[in-house]
């Protein structure tokens, strides 16, 4: 194989396996490829004839058959140019990712097509996620393109359109009454018995490999030079980490040079627990009280690996910025008014970005990206859904709803 383990923590390296996602040590594993091979038919020349999809990078990508793709058009979003609030902010250039032009709205395709293409290599034909949202539907539409059964497991205050999505897609789809982390202790009290291949965040190897073409495809439409300043609404954090990873293996393959951008997490004040470990200068520690945070896909107390984000965020010189429900809502109407469609993490960006201007930690001479990670029309009000509301694994089997 062209790619393998290697421990995040203690550098050890171990072969590339479906389910792993922690070393004996504790650390996160992450994908390495034998970039010196990577470099024969990876080139910058090589890209210009390549499909618009996120598998344009397919040798740094973790699936060797390209038969056992699982796509369904993701990736290749436009970047924009944002003219008139560049003439209003003291910023050199300032662009938005438009994430939410992703199948499903979001862009947790991503993650979902390299995942389920790995699972489709090694046969998987049942898969589960827990999900605040856009990853639970996103799943429910690969699987089922792929043909494979697929359980979501959602808050039950998830916003009722993405629940709605998840059921038309056709997922065996639940409502758990708590938040993300409940969610996943069903699919791990249900996994053997019911055989689902967990697709949860850190979990398996794909959803972050995935994530790093959004790294991969700012690099290349930027014609490999990089933007100052990258913001993104942080959760789980396999957006930052994934980002991360595609602009250090691209400096390794001696596409891009100089400094990498700094990268901002930005999250809300009911959920932050990244920017309180940034402003106190401490370790990781999982946010246990008060989780009032609305954009549910920012709502993630205890990442599964919060120490991670936090190092890259320090390491490229970012930061982490929290902003209220407020401003995200006026950063919507804002964001609404320039033409872009965003979700309230989507809009989180936008806030993030005039509160660091207010504070003069982006300067005149910063180039900023802001990814818009989803849609608005997916967070309408609708009440309609018939997903049963379960608390445990065993709730989940007697429930009689059928979907
Ligand atoms: C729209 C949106 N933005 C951002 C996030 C957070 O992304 P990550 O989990 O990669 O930190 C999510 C996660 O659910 C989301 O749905
Ligand atoms: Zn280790």
């Amino acid at each position: 194989m062209n790619f393998w383990f290697v421990c995040k923590a203690c550098a050890k390296a171990t072969e590339f396996q479906l389910k792993q996602s922690k070393c004996t040590c504790g650390g996160t594993l992450q994908v390495e490829y034998d970039l010196e091979r990577v470099g024969h038919t990876f080139t910058k020349e090589s890209l210009k004839n390549r499909v618009t999809s996120m598998w344009r990078y397919k040798e740094l990508l973790p699936v060797e058959n390209p038969q056992n793709i699982i796509s369904l058009g993701e990736g290749w979003t436009p970047l924009v140019r944002m003219h008139r609030a560049e003439q209003k902010y003291p910023v050199k250039r300032l662009w938005v990712k438009r994430e939410e032009q992703n199948p499903t709205g979001s862009f947790k395709a991503r993650g979902f097509s390299s995942a389920l293409s790995i699972a489709n290599a090694y046969g998987i034909k049942k898969v589960a996620v827990n999900s605040n949202g856009n990853a639970a539907s996103a799943l429910a539409a690969y699987a089922s393109n792929s043909g494979m059964d697929s359980y979501v497991f959602v808050p039950k205050d998830c916003p009722g359109l993405i629940i709605e999505e998840c059921i038309q897609y056709g997922a065996q789809t639940y409502l758990v009454d708590g938040l993300i982390h409940n969610a996943g202790k069903v699919i791990e009290d249900g996994e053997l018995e019911q055989d689902w291949y967990n697709v949860g965040t850190l979990k398996e190897p794909g959803r972050s490999e995935g994530k790093k073409t959004m790294g991969l495809e700012l690099a290349e439409q930027f014609n490999w030079t990089l933007p100052d300043v990258i913001i993104y609404p942080t959760g789980g954090g396999s957006g930052v980490i994934g980002i991360w990873n595609a602009l250090n293996q691209l400096k390794e393959l001696g596409f891009i040079e100089g400094d990498l951008p700094r990268i901002v997490s930005v999250q809300e004040e009911g959920c932050q627990p990244l920017v309180d470990a940034i402003e106190n200068g401490t370790a990781f520690n999982a946010q246990t009280q008060d989780i009032s945070s609305n954009p549910t896909g920012m709502r993630v107390p205890n990442p599964p690996d919060g120490e991670l984000i936090l190092s890259i965020l320090r390491e490229s010189g970012g930061t982490a910025v929290a902003v209220s429900e407020e401003d995200i809502k006026e950063a919507q109407t804002s964001l609404g008014k320039q033409g872009i469609s965003s979700s309230p993490e989507g809009a989180a960006t936008w806030a993030a970005f005039t509160s660091l201007i207010d504070r003069g930690w982006i300067q005149q001479d910063d180039e900023v990206v802001l990814f818009n990670t989803s849609h608005a029309l997916k967070y309408l009000a609708w009440d309609q859904t018939q997903a049963p509301i379960i608390e445990t694994y065993k709730d989940m089997v007697n429930s009689s709803v059928m979907i």
